[in-house]
């Protein structure tokens, strides 16, 4: 057997304890799969006292992260302490510019400074892998990195959140609203202390513009990611939705269109949508991630799992250490940076679609006549409209429509006419309808 491959680790959090415990654990196994030893020879944290339930007395220990890429006896950086830039994209610059090959789970660093770090990586011919950034235990990289390298892709959306994926299901099951099930989320450990990133659809949208680099050659670009978060989403959408046949889910999604310059343009764009209860996705509960990509040849494809966690987070991260140990580099974005294409992002509004839309209105005549003027107006067609009962004193009354399939702007301009309507009491909530 070749000589074992040495792998210097930053971050001894979830992720980095159960790197340890998975490569301990499955020794021989993946001695033989990957043809020589995978060897952890050195470690950084922040707090060397820490006890982190594992022993790590026969590793050597840096205090200066940075350090792991130039010790000698290091072949391969593994990066698991997260942020976007600071000592993350510090050491992996580290790593990369002393020509060992870089493996991280980090989504915010890989969406903010993937094609820097690729074009890096691919000078020095060594690879840049980040399977565990994207749906954590899933294969979803390697997935459309290799599996579906043969397909032009049409669709790749799914479920990318799974605290969202928590709260949204829960909300089903339960009745409860965000607020409630978000603190209850907490405390079970499935939502941050500080929950913004994910409720607000930025951890979504990172792991959305990495897929969409690879599944269509684009040239990664997240800030074009039109995110919104879960928060304005009632307990009473859910229930109306439910009546109607669908649940709602946090749903990231790309696809190539024709921009109106007759170029390639590319959607990307996190939102909360009405799925249809027999659609794949509808059955995706709890923290569980799933994402779903369309050849042209392959057809539909669903990759589905453990979004997070230690073990499955781990699972990733060692799979690309075994690609290393195999010799296995590959352009990390699937195509090489210089030959990945700039698109423009699509224009919002020309999407046709179906939608849901709930409007909170005053409890008088009329109102619903103002809304589907203002709809008629605007071009909209619409498909079913539910008041939803009779109000007690002071409580709101709920409007859901759904409309039938049209461009989003239509709908757009209906909600413009009833800008500064007194019949409405709150910002509408506006949901699109994902296809069967
Ligand atoms: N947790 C998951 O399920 C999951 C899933 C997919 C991807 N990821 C990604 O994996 C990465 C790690 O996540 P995690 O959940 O394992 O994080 P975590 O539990 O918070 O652990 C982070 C680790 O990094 C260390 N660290 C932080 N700042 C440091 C610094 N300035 N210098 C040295 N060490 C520092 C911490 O040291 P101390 O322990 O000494 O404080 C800790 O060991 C992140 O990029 C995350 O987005 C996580």
């Amino acid at each position: 057997m070749s000589e074992p491959l040495r792998i210097g680790l930053a971050g001894l959090g979830t992720v980095g304890v159960g790197v340890i415990r998975l490569i301990e654990t499955n020794h021989a196994l993946l001695s033989a799969r990957a043809g020589r030893e995978l060897q952890v020879v050195a470690v950084s944290a922040r707090d060397r006292s820490r006890d982190r339930g594992i022993d790590l007395s026969a590793y050597g220990w840096e205090d200066d992260m940075a350090a792991l890429a130039s010790r000698d006896d290091v072949d391969v950086v593994v990066e698991l302490v997260g942020g976007s830039d600071g000592p993350a994209l510090e050491l992996a610059n580290a790593a990369l510019e002393a020509g060992k090959p870089l493996v991280t789970a980090n989504k915010a660093m890989i969406a903010h400074h993937g094609l820097a770090l690729a074009e890096k990586a691919e000078a020095r011919d060594v690879a840049l892998k980040f399977e565990a950034a994207v749906a954590g235990g899933i294969p979803v990289v390697k997935g459309l990195r290799e599996g579906t390298s043969a397909n032009a892709l049409e669709r790749i959306y799914g479920i990318l959140n799974g605290t969202c994926n928590y709260i949204l299901s829960t909300m089903e099951d339960t009745g409860a609203d965000f607020a409630e099930v978000l603190a209850e989320a907490q405390a079970k450990g499935y939502a941050e202390a500080d929950p913004t990133f994910d409720i607000e659809g930025v951890d979504a949208a990172h792991k959305l513009a990495i897929l969409a680099a690879i599944g269509f050659g684009a040239r990664l670009d997240f800030d074009s990611v039109r995110a919104t978060g879960i928060t304005q989403v009632k307990a009473a959408d859910i229930a109306q939705a439910d009546t109607l046949g669908y649940v709602i889910r946090l749903i990231a999604m790309t696809d190539v269109e024709q921009g109106s310059d007759g170029a390639p343009a590319l959607l990307q764009r996190v939102r909360p949508c009405l799925v249809p209860k027999a659609h794949p996705l509808a059955s995706v509960d709890g923290p569980t991630n799933a994402v779903v990509a369309e050849g042209n040849f392959s057809g539909r494809l669903l990759f589905q799992g453990a979004g997070a966690g230690e073990g499955p987070t781990a699972s990733a991260v060692v799979a690309d250490l075994i690609d290393i140990a195999r010799d296995e580099v590959g352009a990390p974005f699937s195509i090489p940076v210089a030959r990945l294409t700039a698109m423009a992002p699509t224009e919002p509004g020309h999407r046709m679609e179906r939608t849901y839309l709930r409007f909170t209105v005053a409890d008088r005549p009329g109102v619903l006549a103002e809304i589907t003027a203002a709809m008629r107006d605007a071009g909209v067609s619409i498909e079913s409209l539910i008041q939803q009962g009779r109000p007690d004193e002071g409580r709101e009354v709920l409007v859901a429509m759904v409309t039938h399939e049209g461009p989003e702007r239509s709908v757009s301009e209906a909600l413009k006419l009833l800008e500064g309507s007194e019949s409405l009491t709150a910002p509408p909530l506006v949901l699109p309808i994902l296809p069967a």
